[in-house]
């Protein structure tokens, strides 16, 4: 039988963490009350995930929202990422402090290696340290290629438990989803909406008047019903609650094949590929 989702569904990562199915993302999101609204308005309507970074340059805001939500810390699940100018193992260790002092939080949900970076080794060394401290909860990477997650399988003593990367139907990753299940990484989803960039595609149009919904919710829903991890970003109110709108329909066999089929290989973020 199909699974039933709702807005408090979360995934379990390797190591015990719950993550919740459903975010908001945050990049490009103006920083200052724009972000702080963003944020407010997905946890007034039961998101439960918020996914920024040191180089979003919205962290304090982020922050700020959640304490001004008066949602308990424990209910959200906060991601945020190390950039690629503090990798090393000191440095990771530093940033990961700055982040958290500028979120106002003691402990991040996962700390993600937001690129596949020179150095991405000493710095995984430094990520489990701050597992096994406490400062987060989950570590994990983002943009990493079946390539660079051989590579760091091969040296780690802690596995990735989540990598963060863009997958949508027309950038259906098969086989790095296929990769992730075989070693218990989750697989996070950004660009789930393609960036607004295929909203009219037949198929999806015709698959959101089937349901009496949207094209975003058909993308979003795509994402929760193959088990990812998924995190619109819209810094508008009534968009960030048509994203969070997901859980009153399912999406059939059909059309789930259907969404499957129509992978371009179109990236609207840059090809981690070829990061050396
Ligand atoms: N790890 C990484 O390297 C990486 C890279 C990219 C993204 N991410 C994360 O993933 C999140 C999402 O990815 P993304 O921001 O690249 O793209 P996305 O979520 O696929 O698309 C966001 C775009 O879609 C628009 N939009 C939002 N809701 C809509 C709706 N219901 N109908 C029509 N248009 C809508 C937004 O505009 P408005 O804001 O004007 O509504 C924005 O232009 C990011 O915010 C970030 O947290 C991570």
């Amino acid at each position: 039988m199909a699974k039933t989702w709702t807005i408090d569904s979360t995934v379990a990562l390797a190591g015990g963490v719950d993550m919740p199915v459903l975010g908001l993302g945050v990049w490009q999101t103006p920083a200052g009350k724009e972000t702080r609204a963003a944020v407010r308005t997905a946890l007034e309507a039961g998101v439960r995930l918020v996914d920024t970074a040191r180089i979003y340059q919205n962290e304090a805001d982020v922050g700020a929202a959640m304490r001004e939500s008066g949602v308990p810390r424990e209910r959200v699940f906060v991601t945020t990422k190390l950039w690629n100018s503090d990798h090393g193992y000191d440095r990771t260790l530093r940033a990961c402090d700055q982040s958290l002092a500028r979120l106002g939080l003691e402990q991040l949900d996962l700390y993600l290696v937001h690129w596949p970076a020179p150095g991405r080794r000493e710095s995984w060394r430094a990520m489990e340290r701050l597992l096994a401290d406490g400062k987060a909860r989950a570590i994990g990477v983002s943009n990493y290629t079946i390539r660079h997650l051989d590579e760091l399988l091969a040296h780690c003593h802690i596995a990735p438990a989540v990598d963060q990367v863009e997958f949508n139907p027309f950038l259906h990753q098969r086989e790095l989803l296929q990769a992730c299940r075989a070693h218990r990484i989750q697989l996070e989803a950004y660009g789930p909406l393609v960036r607004g960039h295929r909203m009219d595609h037949p198929v999806l149009v015709r698959t959101a008047t089937k349901h009496g919904r949207t094209p975003a919710q058909v993308l979003i829903r795509w994402g929760i019903q193959h088990e990812l991890v998924t995190i619109p970003k819209s810094a508008r109110p009534e968009r960030i609650r048509e994203n969070a709108e997901v859980f009153g329909f399912a999406l059939d066999a059909e059309d789930m094949a259907a969404l499957d089929g129509l992978d371009e290989g179109y990236r609207t973020s840059w090809d981690p590929t070829g990061a050396a």
